[in-house]
């Protein structure tokens, strides 16, 4: 008599802007919840530090360097992971892109570039992925913020860019359901982090306050926890849910300003400090 014993497959995860901010807090989550975890980013020694924080046990955590807004990477990364694991089950598009500014005063090339941090690295990251999302019916996450649910002031071309990310990622929904892929959006508000409010401040003075290089742009939050947007990312995947904003409170506004933009203007510039 032989003893074999079947070694259940882990479920794999790859969550792209993986070396730094919320990508790493949620390929943590992963890992801690069973998952096999692939971390993607554009340099290397920040991904191998990212990845060696989460475990050293390299049939747990890999990474691959690539810059998502481009195809033959993402293509590579694709062939890296099928290599390697041979399955994908969650995708998670976590690479984006903030800003601060004027319309008035948006450079057109300074929007292209949001766009392709925020929309065009999920699209060509998903076009990428899709085969193998497709093989073991998976989900995916795209990281949008409220940004892209409503307006606020003094965020230059990032309410447009995740505006855009929003709508892409519905239609990515309706289209994907019938291969048994899910496709989820999670829009956070400003989440907690330890150079909040310094990433900006360049980008202020002149028509812009002071307050604009705080965290939403001046808005009266307090920073979410990363840990806890993280696990809606994880629930979106594992309970296929369509859309998740986080503060949960938030989706009434988003509502009331859908019904009623005058009354939704009125509440956003209340939540927004002005000069
Ligand atoms: N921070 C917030 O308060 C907040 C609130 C709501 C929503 N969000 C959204 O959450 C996501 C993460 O934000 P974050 O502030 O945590 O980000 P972050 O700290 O700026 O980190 C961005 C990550 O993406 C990687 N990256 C950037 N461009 C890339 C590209 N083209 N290809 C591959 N990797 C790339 C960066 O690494 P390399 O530069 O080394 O490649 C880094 O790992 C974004 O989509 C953001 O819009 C953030």
């Amino acid at each position: 008599m032989t003893n074999t014993s079947i070694k259940p497959v882990k479920p794999v995860a790859m969550v792209t802007g993986a070396s730094a901010g919320l990508g790493l807090v949620i390929a943590t989550v992963f890992h801690q919840r069973g998952y096999r975890v692939m971390l993607v980013g554009r340099d290397n020694d920040r991904l191998r530090a990212a990845g060696n924080s989460i475990s050293d046990d390299n049939d747990a955590v890999m990474w691959c360097m690539g810059d998502v807004t481009r195809p033959d990477d993402c293509a590579a990364i694709r062939d890296a992971l099928t290599n390697s694991w041979g399955r994908l089950d969650v995708l998670v598009n976590c690479v984006g892109a903030s800003d601060r500014g004027l319309t008035m005063e948006l450079d057109a090339n300074r929007l292209r570039e949001l766009i392709d941090a925020n929309v065009i690295s999920t699209l060509v990251c998903t076009q990428a992925m899709q085969p193998l999302l497709g093989e073991s019916g998976g989900a995916i996450v795209n990281i949008g913020s409220l940004a892209g649910k409503v307006g606020a002031r003094y965020l230059g071309g990032y309410n447009a860019a995740k505006h855009a990310l929003s709508g892409l990622t519905q239609q990515m929904r309706l289209e994907l359901r019938d291969q048994g892929i899910h496709v989820g959006l999670v829009s956070p508000g400003p989440i907690r982090r330890a150079d909040a409010g310094q990433r900006y401040s360049e980008r202020t003075g002149g028509a812009l306050p002071a307050s604009a290089a705080a965290p939403g742009g001046g808005t009266n939050f307090k920073g979410l926890d990363p840990e806890r947007v993280a696990d809606a990312v994880f629930k979106v995947a594992t309970q296929r849910l369509p859309d998740l904003v986080l503060p949960g409170y938030m989706r009434l506004l988003i509502t009331i300003g859908n019904g009623i933009p005058k009354l939704g203007d009125w509440l956003l510039l209340k939540f927004t400090k002005g000069k």
